[in-house]
């Protein structure tokens, strides 16, 4: 199966990779599992007081179409507030990297993570 030129360059040159330091108050984090190939994605944001994303960073263990995914959610959700964020639909990053339908999926493990990262935001600023 072709990968599209997105997800390829996506892929060779990810953007933020790695992780924030998780004692530093800012950050949140969302960690979630494909269950349909086991793939496991894991998003960071900084949120600043205003709630504004400043930073974000992933690792991925999965499939070319999942590291361009979350890749391109990291480059997307900078300088986004939570609203926006969560505003971020699979069928965008789908159709951005013009993925095809078998790596649907993929792009959802990315959505989910921006819900999951969002979740823990919630959790810790609720209390
Ligand atoms: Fe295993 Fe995507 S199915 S890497
Ligand atoms: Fe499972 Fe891409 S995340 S094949």
């Amino acid at each position: 199966m072709a990968y599209s030129e997105k997800v390829i360059d996506h892929y060779e040159n990810p953007r933020n990779v790695g992780s924030f330091d998780k004692n530093d108050s800012s950050v949140v984090t969302g960690m979630v599992g494909a269950p349909a190939c086991g793939d496991v994605m894991k998003l960071q944001l900084k949120i600043d007081a205003n709630g504004i994303i400043e930073d974000a960073k992933f690792k991925t263990y999965g499939c070319g179409s999942a590291i361009a995914s979350s890749s391109l959610v990291t480059e997307w959700v900078k300088g986004k507030t939570i609203e926006e964020a969560q505003a971020i639909k699979n069928t965008d990053i789908a159709e951005e990297l013009a993925l095809p339908p078998v790596k649907i999926h993929c792009s959802i493990l990315a959505e989910d993570a921006i819900k999951a990262a969002l979740e823990d935001y919630k959790s810790k600023h609720d209390k």
